[in-house]
Order: structure tokens, then C-alpha cells, then sequence
């Protein structure tokens, strides 16, 4: 990964000019100077603009924006404005718009309206990009190139004819046969053996529950798809303008799961994410930060940029809850605690028209006299002082298991149980592990885990012999491994490992479990240890393992519900059951005591986090938290002697003395 092309932590923004008179542009620049905006993306969405007919170009705004925001000592993140194809392409081009399974169209009329595998749309947004790439490919301003926006967003799959004969090519090139596809999604099954890959259709609407390892092939060629047009942006820009990294806006987040970004990374410059408080949630701050730490992870550990982030209400919740006073400073902090070296939001100034007018911005309707301008310009100083973090990397103990390919699988349908939702274990865990004050990396099954004193290994409901063999390997070599149920169910075709569950995990854990018996929602089920669970229950026998807890009630009273197993130097833990946030949290501080796992902090509302020799600590709570240190706090400008206090509400960022 580059390092984030800005100047130490900078913060920043999407800047739409063209929503605004040029008077406008003079006083944003003024105004983002005075703020400490320190790079904005611009042009998303301004291809209409940018090429009012077709073939003809409209640059001059364009010139002039960037060049007050470059004599204005602002750094631009161009974006290459493919985003959404203007009218004319779609009037004169309909085929280029998606279409989802039921085979409905999805028009024009809003945005990001356009087909993956279009090579029509491709032509046409290539031709900007080059004409963009030209103009502005060696730009002073120019520091970053942003591909699209947020690939994949309302639009990660497409049903349409061209998308079907794009699927067939994808399935040829991983299958070669159409007998080895007939293998691999288990035909025989309802009369579906195909005769050659032509007969192949996306799984458009079926009458009765699709195969599924067809829908997980679609899922996996869909993410496919969109990394093949970004590296198409990406080759064309290298071409153009190779000085300038390239990189696109992933969207981390428990809501949208579409593409497989550990298999992105490659092709990226650099990471960039963007991320929404999620007010729906019950813990917003803790998907916040397992989000945080899932980005790192696609980073590979290298320092990331968050792209995008609200100052306060998002106007796609159904309620467009506010950030209270002081919020903004630790949401934004607990990106940069967790690895970004750049804090951006959506938007610069808040739109006075169209669908996001009641999305907060940098400069709100009531304008720079306002109480969030001036929280704004506070955390441009915030974020300024913290200048040497950046290029720092974060330090973790625990390890926690990501797979995009195993959260399709596991969440598909005519599964045991509706209720289990993959995502729900790794935030569940992530949570009880962050909020006793230890810090997790969020990895790929495949990362190397030698380093981590804990790894957990929530529901991994599909895995491969691989992913078993190395967690083997690393619990016999002294690691201690918690897998949660469900987990090792299936190979990478969704085909059952036979024998008992939990299939590519039974001999390690030393377990055997003959049937689930997950309960009905609503149903509880009791340990003896006096924890509670729901959702789920199996017949489970160890054959070498301890028993921990068995249900005390419940379908199967007495039957083990968590076990423990020596294995080498190491541990490894079977959980059998979805224990409530109590008793996760206290099997949770069993283990990281067990796996000698280091605390930073308190915990509870009190997240601290190590980047480097920087200490991050950030208090939710509202009492003071006391938390051992001792250098500089940087945001302060105080010293710290043996310890930091931290009011409610507030944030030290310590550089410590020793590394
Ligand atoms: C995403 C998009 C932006 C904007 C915001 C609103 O981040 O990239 O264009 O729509 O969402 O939250």
C-alpha cells in the first residue's frame, strides 16, 4: 500500500462546486482554509457537466475550481466522474441500465444506474476518464485519482443478458467444464445438470429456493465484475497519469456486504473507506470500529483513508439523528485510533436541492455561523496536532476472522435457522473483546495469525482445508482459538463436510455434533454456568474435550455447550450456543485472560488503542477514565506522567515515551 498522499492526518471532504455560482467557489476555499480542510474529492458526480453531449467536453469550471483549491494549498482527490452516466447515454443507450432478478429494469432518475458488465457503459465512462486523465493527470493539485464512488452501492448486481453472458464467461474460466460446474453446484439435485455453459442464466427469480451454490458463484462474479471495471479506470489512469495513485471508496460496513474486498486489495493504491454511524444499530460506535478494524485488515495493516463520514445527521436513516456536541471529535478519532491517516466527510456544503439536502455537511444550511462550522474547524486543529501519528500502524493481540465469501453462504436462505446472520457473531465478539480494552485486527482466514495470542472464529459457516489446517498449525504452536457455531460446515462449493458438524474443525476442537436444534425466536435456553443463550442449540458429544458449561434447559438438557480442548502448547474452544451479551463478555474476559492478552484500558465506554508509540484513548462515558501513560498529550500539548485523565466526552492521544 502507498502511504494517504495528503499532509499528516488531513481532514477533508466531497466538494460538489457545481451545485454552487462561482461567487460560491472564492468563499469555500476561504472558508475550507479557515476550517483546515486539507484535501477534498471532487466531481463524483458531475459527468452531465463534464460532457453536456456526447464526445463534447466542458472543462472550464472545472480549471478554475482547481485552481483556487490548489493556489488555496488544498489537495485534490479527483474523482474520475463515472459514477452515474448523464441522460443522454441512457436515453440513447438503455441497455446500459440494470436489471434486477425479477427481470425489472432500474432506471434513470437517480444514481449509479448502470450495468457491471456494460462494455457500452465501460466504453463511455473510459473516454472521460482518458480525456480526465489528460487534463488534469499531472495537475499540481492532484494527488489522488478516486475511481467511481462506492462501487457496487445500489447497484453490486445485475441480471440483465449482457450480464448473463458475462456470468457464463466468469463460470468457463473457473470450471473449464461444464461437468466440473455440474460438480461443483450439485445438479443432480432438482433436475438441474446442465448441458453446456450456454444453458447458464444468473439466478434470476425462481419459483422455489435457488441453488445455492449458484447464488454464490453470482455473489462471487458480481464482486468480480466490479473489480474488473475499476482496474479498467485504474490501467487507463496508471497509463496517463502513473505518478498519481489510484484507489476507489469501499464501503465497510454490517450493511453492505456485496464485494469481497480481500480479494480488492491488490489492485488498490491504497485502501479508502467510507463509513456511516448506523443509528438503526443497538451499538453504532461498536460497528464503527469493527468496521474501522475490518479496513485495516483489507489494508493489510497499512494505514487507510477514511474517505467519507457524516458531521452529523445521514438522510438515508429513517430518524436523521444529530451528533451531540463533542461526538464528531470521537467518532472521527476512532477512525484514526484504528488506522486512518485521513478523516473525510460527505459533503463540504450541504446541497439546497435534490435527495441528500438533509444530509449534514461541513457547512450546513445555516452556514459557517453555526455551532457545527465551529466543531468542524475544531477538529481540523484536533486533527492537525496529530499530524506525526500518520503512517503509524496499530497493534493487536487478537485476531478476529473475516470471509465475505463465508458471510454469502452462511446468510443465504434454507439454511437451519433464518435467525443465524453471519455478521451478528463477528460484531458480537469484536465488541466483547474491544470493550474489555483490547484491540482486534479483523483478517482473512488466510492472514498470517503467529503474532495474534487469540484468535476468534465466528461462525465461518463455509471454509477451506486450507483455513482448518493453518488454525491447527497455530493452536498447536501455543495460540489460543475460540470457533463459534456453525462454523466449518461446508467446502468452498457449500457441498456439507460429512461426518459431524462442525466438519473442518471436529478433530481440532474434539467435538462431534450429530443435529442442530436451533430454537424459535423468542426461546431461551439456560447454562449451567447460570449464562443465558438463544438461537441456537446442537446435539453435540466431545470425544476429546473438556466440557466448560452444558444446557440446563432447553431441547437438549445436558448435552456440552462449550468446550475446551488442549491441542500442542495451544487451546482450542468450541461455543456451541448464541450467548447474550453478558455472558459473551464474560467468556470473553476468560479467554483474552487465558491467551495473556494486554488491556489498554478500563473498557466499557473508555476505547483506547495503540498506533505506534501513540496512545489513543477516547471516553464515551461521562466520568473521567484514568488510563496508564506517560509522554505527551498531543492534543492537549500537556504531559503525562504515570497516567492520563480523560473527562467524559473528551479524548487524549498520548505519545508515549517508550515504543
Ligand atoms: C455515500 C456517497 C455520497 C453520499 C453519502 C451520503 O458516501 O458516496 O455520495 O451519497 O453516501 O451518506
Amino acid at each position: 500500500m502507498r502511504p494517504i498522499p495528503f499532509d499528516g492526518i488531513a481532514m477533508g471532504c466531497d466538494y460538489n462546486p457545481e451545485q454552487w455560482p462561482p461567487p460560491v467557489w472564492r468563499e469555500d476555499v476561504a472558508l475550507m482554509r479557515e476550517a483546515g480542510v486539507g484535501f477534498v474529492t471532487l466531481g463524483v458526480f458531475s459527468w452531465a457537466l463534464l460532457e453536456p453531449e456526447p464526445g463534447r467536453y466542458d472543462f472550464d469550471w472545472l480549471d478554475e475550481v482547481l485552481g483556487l483549491l490548489h493556489e488555496g494549498g488544498i489537495a485534490v482527490d479527483m474523482a474520475t466522474a463515472t459514477a452515474s452516466p448523464p441522460p443522454w447515454l441512457t436515453t440513447a443507450h438503455p441497455e446500459v441500465l440494470p436489471v434486477d432478478a425479477a427481470g425489472r429494469t432500474l432506471w434513470p432518475g437517480s444514481r449509479q444506474s448502470w450495468c457491471p458488465s456494460s462494455p457500452l457503459f465501460r466504453k463511455h465512462a473510459l473516454r472521460l476518464v482518458e480525456q480526465l486523465a489528460r487534463r488534469y493527470g499531472s495537475h499540481p493539485a492532484v494527488r489522488l485519482w478516486h475511481v467511481s464512488n462506492e462501487l457496487g452501492c445500489h447497484v453490486g448486481k445485475c441480471w440483465c443478458d449482457v450480464s448473463a453472458a458475462a456470468f457464463r464467461r466468469w463460470l468457463a474460466t473457473r470450471y473449464g467444464t461444464v461437468e466440473a460446474l455440474n460438480e461443483a453446484w450439485g445438479t443432480s439435485f432438482w433436475s438441474q445438470r446442465y448441458g453446456s455453459f450456454d444453458e447458464v442464466l444468473p439466478p434470476r427469480l425462481t419459483p422455489a429456493i435457488p441453488n445455492p451454490t449458484h447464488e454464490l458463484d453470482f455473489a462471487r462474479f458480481s464482486s468480480d465484475e466490479l473489480l474488473g471495471y475499476y482496474r479498467a479506470e485504474r490501467d487507463l489512469l496508471r497509463e496517463l497519469s502513473p505518478d498519481v495513485p489510484v484507489t476507489t471508496n469501499l464501503m465497510v460496513t454490517s450493511h453492505q456486504s456485496e464485494q469481497d474486498y480481500f480479494s480488492w486489495a491488490a489492485d488498490l493504491d491504497l485502501v479508502a473507506q467510507d463509513h456511516y454511524l448506523d443509528a438503526r444499530l443497538p451499538h453504532p460506535y461498536a460497528e464503527q470500529a469493527f468496521c474501522a478494524d475490518l479496513t485495516r485488515g483489507v489494508a493489510g495493516g497499512a494505514p487507510w483513508l477514511l474517505m467519507e463520514s457524516a458531521p452529523s445527521a445521514v438522510n438515508w436513516q429513517p430518524v436523521n439523528r444529530a451528533k451531540r456536541p463533542g461526538e464528531l471529535l470521537l467518532d472521527s478519532l476512532r477512525h484514526v485510533a484504528r488506522g486512518a491517516d485521513a478523516v473525510g466527510f460527505f459533503q463540504w456544503r450541504a446541497s439546497l436541492a435534490g435527495a441528500e439536502k438533509f444530509h449534514s455537511a461541513l457547512v450546513p444550511h445555516a452556514g459557517p455561523d453555526s455551532a457545527r462550522f465551529r466543531e468542524v474547524s475544531a477538529l481540523g486543529d484536533a486533527l492537525r496536532r496529530l499530524g506525526e501519528v500518520a503512517g503509524s500502524r496499530v497493534r493487536a493481540d487478537v485476531a478476529l476472522l473475516h470471509d465475505w465469501e463465508a458471510e454469502w453462504a452462511c446468510d443465504l436462505g434454507s439454511h437451519p435457522s433464518s435467525q443465524v446472520r453471519y455478521l451478528d457473531a463477528g460484531l458480537r465478539w469484536h465488541r466483547a473483546v474491544t470493550e474489555l480494552g483490547a484491540t482486534a485486527d479483523v483478517v482473512h482466514p488466510s492472514a498470517d495469525l503467529s503474532a495474534y495470542r487469540l484468535v476468534i472464529v465466528p461462525t465461518l459457516y463455509l471454509c477451506s482445508d486450507a483455513t482448518a489446517a493453518a488454525l491447527e498449525a497455530y493452536v498447536r504452536g501455543g495460540g489460543h482459538v475460540l470457533v463459534t457455531y456453525f462454523s466449518g460446515i461446508v467446502d468452498e462449493n457449500d457441498h456439507i463436510r460429512p461426518g459431524g458438524y462442525p466438519g473442518a474443525f471436529r478433530e481440532l476442537l474434539g467435538v462431534r455434533t450429530e443435529e442442530f436444534a436451533p430454537l424459535l425466536p423468542g426461546e431461551f435456553v439456560s447454562l449451567d454456568d447460570g449464562s443465558t443463550a438463544d438461537t441456537w442449540t446442537e446435539l453435540l458429544t466431545v470425544t476429546d474435550a473438556e466440557v466448560v458449561a452444558r444446557y440446563a434447559d432447553g431441547p437438549l438438557p445436558g448435552t456440552p455447550a462449550l468446550t475446551r480442548r488442549a491441542v500442542g502448547a495451544g487451546t482450542a474452544w468450541y461455543l456451541a450456543t448464541w450467548l447474550d451479551e453478558t455472558a459473551t463478555a464474560e467468556l470473553a474476559d476468560r479467554l483474552t485472560r487465558e491467551a495473556g492478552v494486554v488491556r489498554l484500558g478500563p473498557g466499557g465506554g473508555v476505547e483506547v488503542v495503540r498506533r505506534g508509540r501513540y496512545l489513543f484513548v477516547l471516553n464515551r462515558g461521562p466520568v473521567a477514565a484514568v488510563v496508564r501513560a506517560h509522554g505527551v498529550d498531543l492534543l492537549s500539548g500537556r504531559d503525562v506522567a504515570e497516567s492520563v485523565i480523560v473527562s467524559g466526552g473528551c479524548a487524549a492521544v498520548v505519545r508515549q515515551d517508550e515504543a
